[in-house]
């Protein structure tokens, strides 16, 4: 049974296309690549996805459906999400940004297994500003994945990365989905075909 379903999903802003519409079938455990040149609709097919934003054309059928809740409420606790902004939570010290989405949960994932796996925990008590850019973005990605949340969501999640910190990442997404999260990944990095079990690939404008 899928997670998510996306039939003939699309949007546009005023006149100009932001996503020509694509179908789409997302099942538990599977890592999706979603490639596509600069402007075709990625970052916006994740909005949807996540249900941030609501498209004008087609359907979201989320599997079970999402309880009737503001999506502020309940993000963290169904879908982890890689902002391509980051968007890390300044007063809060790296371990602190990452106890706050796993508050409420029994069954959260080690805080401190997460930041070693992601190369972190030197960082641990640093606040945001204080790290790197690159850093930061893997504390996202730690984030995104500290509730064991049933659908992760990431946006360019590399795109700060040298070479060895993207597999630590991808590595980390696709352990993710071999836990049965489904994972969709917005990358033009070819790194991600290595750990994605298959890809779509978006239309330019
Ligand atoms: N809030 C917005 N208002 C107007 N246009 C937008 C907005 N968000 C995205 N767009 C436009 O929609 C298109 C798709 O954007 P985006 O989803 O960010 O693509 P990608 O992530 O593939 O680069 C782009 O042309 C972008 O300029
Ligand atoms: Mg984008």
């Amino acid at each position: 049974m899928s997670l998510l379903t996306l039939t003939e999903v699309g949007k546009s802003y005023r006149r100009t296309p932001a996503l020509r519409p694509v179908s789409l079938d997302l099942e538990p455990g599977e890592l999706v690549a979603l490639a596509g040149p600069s402007g075709s609709g990625k970052s916006t097919l994740l909005m949807i996805a996540g249900g941030w934003e609501t498209p004008d054309t087609g359907v979201v059928t989320p599997h079970p459906p999402l309880p009737d809740r503001p999506m502020a409420e309940q993000q963290w606790d169904h879908v982890g999400f890689v902002p391509q902004s980051i968007g890390l939570f300044e007063e809060l010290s790296i371990t602190d940004n990452l106890v706050f989405p796993a508050r409420n949960r029994q069954d959260r994932t080690d805080v401190t297994k997460l930041l070693e796996t992601l190369d972190l925990a030197k960082f641990a008590g640093r606040r945001p500003a204080r790290i790197s850019r690159g850093e930061q973005q893997r504390v996202a990605v730690a984030r995104a994945l500290v509730t064991a949340p049933a659908l992760v969501l990431a946006d360019e999640p590399t795109s700060h990365q040298d070479r060895a910190h993207a597999e630590l990442v991808l590595t980390s997404l696709r352990a993710a989905a071999d836990a049965g999260a489904t994972v969709l990944v917005a990358s033009h990095d070819p790194l991600l075909t290595q750990h994605a079990d298959r890809t779509i690939t978006l239309a330019g404008a």
